[in-house]
Parts: C-alpha cells; sequence; structure tokens
C-alpha cells in the first residue's frame, strides 16, 4: 500500500526522502514522487509511473534539490490509473500547497464538485488531489496554513494519513492522521513523519505514533502536536528496538528466502521467553481466569495468511478447550451483524496491525462488548493499540509481501495461547501439557533441520514450475496448511491454485483433475493418514502428478504410493503445520524463482493492506 515519508532539517531533503521511500518498497507500489521547499521558498516537485529508480534518474537529471524541508511517497493505485500524474505529491492549482495522501477521502466527488464550480482546475482522477486545492481555497480565503489545514479535516470524510508542504510556511511541515498509520519521528536537529517505521529507522528510534483526529507542526527543531481542537498535546515517545539490518536483504537474494531462513530463530523469540519451567506464562495478558471459564465461544478474525493461522487454529483450540471457535474474515465479519458479546473472546491476528478490515473488525467486535486479544508483529501498531490485550510475535521487521516469518509466529503463539486458556479451563491432561512444551522446546531446531536441505524443494521447482494449475488437497490440519501453502504459490508465483479438504473432493473438484495435473498432497496429520492415502490413490487414478508431503515416520509407506515425497520431522500432532508449512514456502519460492517473477513484490499486491 501507498508509503509516505517526511522530513525537516539542516541537509536536503530530497536523498533522505529518496532512501526512506525506497525501504517502503516492499510495500508495493505503482509510481513514487517527492515536494521539496526550495530555499527561495518555491515548491519543487518530481513524480513518476512506475519504480523509485525512475523517479531517481529523472531527479539526477536536473539541478538537484536542495530544500531542506520535503515529503514523498509511494502510491498504490486506488483512485484513477497509475500515471505520473495521479501520482502524489499533488499540488494545489497556485503551486503553493504540495500534499502525500494515503487511504481514502469518501466525499472527494462532492468535494471536487464544489471547488469545479469555484472555477478550480484539477489535473488528476484522484481523490487526494482534493486535499491540495481544498488547502489552497481555504489559505486564500485568508485562514493561515493550520486553520485551513483544520477547515480541510473538518470537511472531509474516510480516512487519511497527509503530509503537508505549504511554500508560504517554510522550514517546516504540517502532518495528520486518521484511520491510516503515521508516525513521528524525532531526530537529532531534524524531524520525520514516517508511514512505517523502516522509512526512518536509520535516522532515529525515537518515535511517536499519531493518534485519530491528531495535527502535528515539524521544523528541525521539534514536533508540536494538536488535537482535534487544536489545544497542544504531548506525546508518549517509544524506543523502536528493531536491528536495522534485520531489514535487508544480508546477502540473500530475496527477502523472503531470507525471512523463510529466519524462522527458526523468530519462533524461538518467540516463544523462549513464554516457556517458564515448562509452563506456558503470558505475563503481558490482562485476560482473568474468572473470563476465560465463561466464554461461551471464541472468534478468530483476520484476513489472508493471518486467516489461515487462524484456520489451523480453530481445530487446535478447539481440540484443546473444547470451546467452539468461529474463524471469520474479517472483510466479512465487519458487515455481518456478528453474533458476539461480552463473554466471547475476539483473537485477531494482523502481521502489520495496520490491515483496515481487520481493524473495522476488531472495532465491530468492540462495540458489542467482546474482549480483545490481538496477535501482532509491528509494535505501537494501530490494532495493538486498540486492543484490550496484545501478543507480539517478536518476528522482526517482515520485508517481502509474501509472509512467511511473521505466519509462523502468529500460529505458535496462537497454539500457545490454546494450551494456556485449555489448561485454566483444566482440559489438558498433565502428560499431554508436558509434551506439548517439550515439543514447542525443539520446535525451532527442528524448523531449522527443514531448512538445512533446500535440494528437493529446487528439484521439484524445476520440474513443475511451468505447470498453469495446481490442487493442494489434506485434511483436518493439512487442509488448513493447503490454504496458506496454495495462496503462497499463487501471489508469488502466478500459478493458479486451489486448496481442497481432501474429502471435499469428489463432490465437485475432481472433475477438473486430469493427465498431468500438479497436485500437492498434504499427509502430515497423523490421525487421518489413510484417508490422505485414499485420496493420493483417487487423484493418481486420474493421472495426476502427486507430490506428497509427511513426516518422517510414515516416509516409507508414502513412498510406496507417491512418485514425489518430501518430509518433515515428527513432532506432536498439534504442532506439525509449524513444520508443514516451511516445505510450502520454499516450494512456492523456487517456483516463483525459475519463473523469473518479482518475488518480494508480486504485482498488485501491498504488503500492509490500508484501503477496504
Ligand atoms: C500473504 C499475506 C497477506 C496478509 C494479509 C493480512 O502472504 O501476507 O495475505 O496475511 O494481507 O495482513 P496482516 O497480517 O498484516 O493483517
Amino acid at each position: 500500500m501507498c508509503g509516505i515519508v517526511g522530513f525537516v532539517g539542516s541537509e536536503p531533503a530530497a536523498p533522505i526522502l529518496l532512501d526512506g521511500l525506497e525501504r517502503l518498497e516492499y510495500r508495493g507500489y505503482d509510481s513514487a514522487g517527492v515536494a521539496v521547499l526550495s530555499p527561495e521558498g518555491r515548491l519543487q516537485i518530481e513524480k513518476c509511473k512506475g519504480r523509485l529508480a525512475v523517479l531517481r534518474q529523472k531527479l539526477e537529471e536536473q539541478p538537484p534539490m536542495t530544500g531542506c524541508a520535503g515529503i514523498g511517497h509511494t502510491r498504490w493505485a486506488t483512485h484513477g490509473e497509475p500515471n505520473d500524474i495521479n501520482s502524489h505529491p499533488h499540488v494545489s492549482e497556485n503551486g503553493r500547497v504540495a500534499i502525500v495522501h494515503n487511504g481514502i477521502i469518501e466525499n472527494y466527488v462532492e468535494i471536487k464538485e464544489f471547488l469545479l464550480h469555484k472555477g478550480v482546475r484539477f489535473r488528476s482522477d484522484t481523490d487526494s488531489e482534493v486535499v491540495a486545492q481544498l488547502l489552497e481555497y481555504y489559505f486564500t480565503a485568508g485562514a493561515d496554513i493550520m486553520d485551513a489545514v483544520y477547515q480541510v479535516l473538518e470537511r472531509i470524510d474516510g480516512s487519511y494519513a497527509l503530509g503537508i508542504l505549504c511554500a508560504d510556511a517554510p522550514d517546516r511541515f504540517i502532518a495528520a492522521r486518521k484511520d491510516a498509520p503515521l508516525l513521528l519521528g524525532y531526530g537529532d536537529g531534524c524531524s520525520f513523519i514516517a508511514s512505517d517505521v523502516t522509512a526512518i529507522i536509520r535516522h532515529t528510534r525515537d518515535v511517536s505514533y499519531m493518534e485519530d483526529g491528531e495535527v502535528a507542526v515539524l521544523t528541525k527543531d521539534g514536533i508540536a502536536v494538536y488535537d482535534r481542537l487544536r489545544r497542544p498535546i504531548e506525546k508518549e515517545h517509544h524506543l523502536v528496538d528493531w536491528d536495522v539490518s534485520a531489514a535487508e536483504k544480508g546477502g540473500y537474494a530475496h527477502f523472503m528466502l531470507k525471512e523463510i531462513m529466519e524462522q527458526p530463530e523468530a519462533v524461538r523469540q518467540t516463544v523462549a521467553p513464554r516457556l517458564q519451567g515448562g509452563r506456558v506464562v503470558f505475563e503481558e495478558l490482562s485476560l482473568s481466569p474468572a473470563y476465560i471459564k465463561g466464554l461461551s465461544r471464541i472468534f478468530i478474525i483476520a484476513c489472508g495468511s493471518s486467516y489461515h493461522v487462524g484456520m489451523l487454529g480453530k481445530y487446535n483450540l478447539e481440540k484443546l478447550m473444547r470451546i467452539p471457535v468461529e474463524v471469520c474474515l474479517a472483510s466479512e465479519f465487519r458487515y455481518s451483524d456478528p453474533l458476539i458479546g461480552p463473554d466471547t473472546l475476539a483473537i485477531v491476528i494482523s502481521q502489520s496491525g495496520e490491515t483496515l478490515d481487520t481493524m473495522a473488525a476488531l472495532r465491530e467486535a468492540k462495540k458489542r462488548g467482546s474482549h480483545i486479544l490481538s496477535i501482532v508483529n509491528v509494535v505501537g501498531s494501530s490494532i495493538a493499540r486498540e486492543s484490550d490485550d496484545v501478543l507480539y510475535t517478536w518476528a522482526g521487521p517482515e520485508i517481502a509481501v509474501a509472509t512467511t516469518k511473521a505466519y509462523s509466529t502468529q500460529l505458535v503463539l496462537l497454539d500457545m495461547l490454546g494450551l494456556y486458556m485449555a489448561d485454566i479451563l483444566g482440559r489438558v491432561p498433565a502428560e499431554e501439557y508436558a509434551a506439548i512444551v517439550t515439543a514447542l522446546e525443539a520446535l525451532p531446531d527442528k524448523m531449522g533441520a527443514v531448512l538445512s536441505d533446500v535440494e528437493s524443494y529446487q528439484y521439484l521447482a524445476s520440474q513443475y514450475f511451468n505447470h498453469d494449475c495446481v490442487f493442494y488437497i489434506g485434511r483436518n490440519l493439512d487442509y488448513a496448511l493447503g490454504l496458506e501453502g496454495s495462496l503462497k504459490l499463487k501471489e508469488i508465483s502466478y500459478i493458479h491454485s486451489e486448496s481442497y479438504a481432501a474429502g471435499e473432493l469428489k463432490h465437485g473438484t475432481i472433475s477438473l483433475i486430469e493427465t498431468g495435473t500438479l497436485v500437492v498432497a498434504l499427509a502430515t496429520y497423523a490421525p487421518l493418514f489413510d484417508k490422505a492415502v485414499s485420496n493420493i490413490v483417487e487423484v493418481k487414478a486420474r493421472g495426476a502428478d502427486v507430490v506428497a508431503l509427511t513426516t518422517e515416520s510414515q516416509r516409507d509407506r508414502m513412498e510406496k504410493i507417491a512418485p514425489n515425497v518430501l518430509t518433515i520431522p515428527d513432532t506432536h500432532p498439534i504442532l506439525q503445520p509449524s513444520l508443514g508449512v516451511i516445505p510450502l514456502q520454499l516450494f512456492a519460492y523456487y517456483i516463483a524463482l525459475q519463473r523469473g517473477c518479482d518475488i518480494d513484490k508480486p504485482k498488485n499486491l501491498a504488503k500492509s493492506v490500508t484501503v477496504e
């Protein structure tokens, strides 16, 4: 999704803006631009469709921008096609006000008509341009720029993170936020805004998170923040403890491969501090045993891969806790008039903590009295801040658009939460509890073992990279695991794939299986191994090529049935998908590599989906 960075200080802003935008590339974008206020008080704008390299090239071909205050943007098109004109920053007609905007101005048509009626000429097809034009309208009507900003915010509906540069207010710029992430960075003799901390972490780790309705004025000497009634407010400062190198490739060809390889360590970081003396401990949780005992139902709410974690969680939490668990796509949940209330726990899962649909679903659940427990990776993100309880995954920054280590850490944390609550309910026998804890302790090393040999995945990818249709089949946990395997494949390799509950195949979809169709058959869930075998036989009889994934203990049996067998170490059945997902990630990665795809930045996708 769109990215914003802004800088004011004593050195030229343009290189800092470009560097920040480069670090936001992973979020997905189709055009980019910067606006800098020249020392003579003129706004200099450069923007264009395409990669940042194109923008860099354009900037190199002209006299350097020397101004020390500026705003930059990477755009992921929503209103208006990706082209040079629709790129941000947008400038008002008289060229005195420039803005960058993330979010959607929902009433832009009405405002545009109002301004057109006043004779204002628009250049772009975007919703965002109305902000620049409306600012100029109020500003020239006699307001000072801050008055104009407050008048505009009063008038616009929708979501926004805004960076505003005004030629008549030199040495500063203004930021505003509602329902779109924006943070403030406090540097030494300089100040920043960013939609994502990775954009500025090289310059400062001292940040504040803007809240809805807040407006900030940034100068090189500091940042003043005001609430919606324009009263000054003191912001809490946070120290970002992410390692800068964690957001760099460190010798790997792609961030995705690096993040796949980081999974054992990421899972260790998530698990180890929460295992004490053979017990699962969540010091950060406020949930009381009485509340857990009074629960009638649990909702897990999320999007995409986080939703797939929820699908696995449903099986595991129900098995452990014997409480009904519903897994909901956030985009559906929010409009479904959900049957949720004080005796239901809402577990909200989000890597970014900024997914708009998930955020809206959280608010819906909260409004209906549900306790919100979120599982989030990005510290201080909007979802984390609006939750009653947060469990952080501590996976470090995830840069590749396709999630891997965030998924794995979410999954293990959800399993641990299930075990913790089941224990409070008195529903896990002591030996079972101890067996799961032992398996949790051994999990990072077992993940490392799966990752120690990637050659079989490279080989299989070389055999199947030119297929145009792949099915993933499995039962129970393997079915939920297949959903993630299939998503990984389609999002980075652009191969059409489907994930099916293996038993459901014969109710329609098996008609698509023919000679040469690739079926990835998941048979890691020990209790249903024999059923999985029957399904493999079924698809083979229709001519399918089968790649089977099972556990080491079942290798011999599987090799008698499937031509290609991948194995993972055995672990407790509840944790088996934490190992099973790794071959699926690697398979998707190497297939995409063979196909020459842009693995870290797949087409049309964005890392943090902050629009509906
Ligand atoms: C797929 C992927 C997405 C996200 C989804 C939710 O690889 O990354 O499907 O899982 O957009 O994002 P978060 O977890 O940030 O809410």
